[in-house]
């Protein structure tokens, strides 16, 4: 569906972006894994501006159709983000229910600022409003993998994203 360099191309132009956006000030950019690992790190080494890394691991359970899916921590940040600027880098966002829930949880812990980058994102299959920040594709409602994305924890190390008929 996206080749390796139209990839690393929209990645280029959303490290620009940021860039640009947080000029002056320091990031703390939270990976979730697994999905996001390539994404991050290519993002990241576009960055300027002072960015400290760290990783969290979520799983979310439940009815994809109507708004309710639990969203549980399996593995927590190790910084503390009281007062500091956090970018969420995420794979893909798909009903936006693991991102919403994920937000909240964040905001909790009373950030500087809490935006959210992603590299795909399938607004057709949305069932909660939310914003994302930056966003790389807009793509059909598909179930893609590679760059980071699995289908049965298989195909992640694909360096293109591709479509699973
Ligand atoms: P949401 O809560 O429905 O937005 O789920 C988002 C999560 O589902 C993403 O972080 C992915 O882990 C997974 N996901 C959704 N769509 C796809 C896909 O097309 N390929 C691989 N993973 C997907
Ligand atoms: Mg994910």
């Amino acid at each position: 569906m996206i080749s390796k360099e139209e990839v690393e191309e929209k990645i280029k132009k959303l490290a620009k972006q940021i860039n640009e956006d947080y000029a002056g000030k320091e990031l703390l950019l939270i990976c979730i894994l697994k999905g996001s690992i390539f994404f991050t790190a290519e993002l990241a080494k576009q960055l300027t501006v002072p960015a400290i890394l760290d990783f969290m691991s979520v799983s979310s359970y439940g009815n994809d159709t109507i708004s309710s899916k639990q969203v549980t921590i399996k593995k927590d940040l190790e910084e503390d983000i009281d007062g500091k600027e956090i970018l969420i880098i995420e794979d893909i966002i798909d009903t936006g229910l693991t991102m919403k829930r994920l937000k909240e949880m964040l905001l909790e812990r009373k950030p500087a600022s809490l935006k959210v980058c992603a590299l795909l994102n399938k607004t057709s299959r949305r069932v909660v409003p939310l914003e994302i920040d930056y966003i790389g594709f807009e793509i059909p409602d598909k179930f893609v993998v590679g760059y980071g994305m699995d289908y049965a924890q298989k195909y992640r190390n694909l360096p293109y994203i591709g479509i699973i008929e």
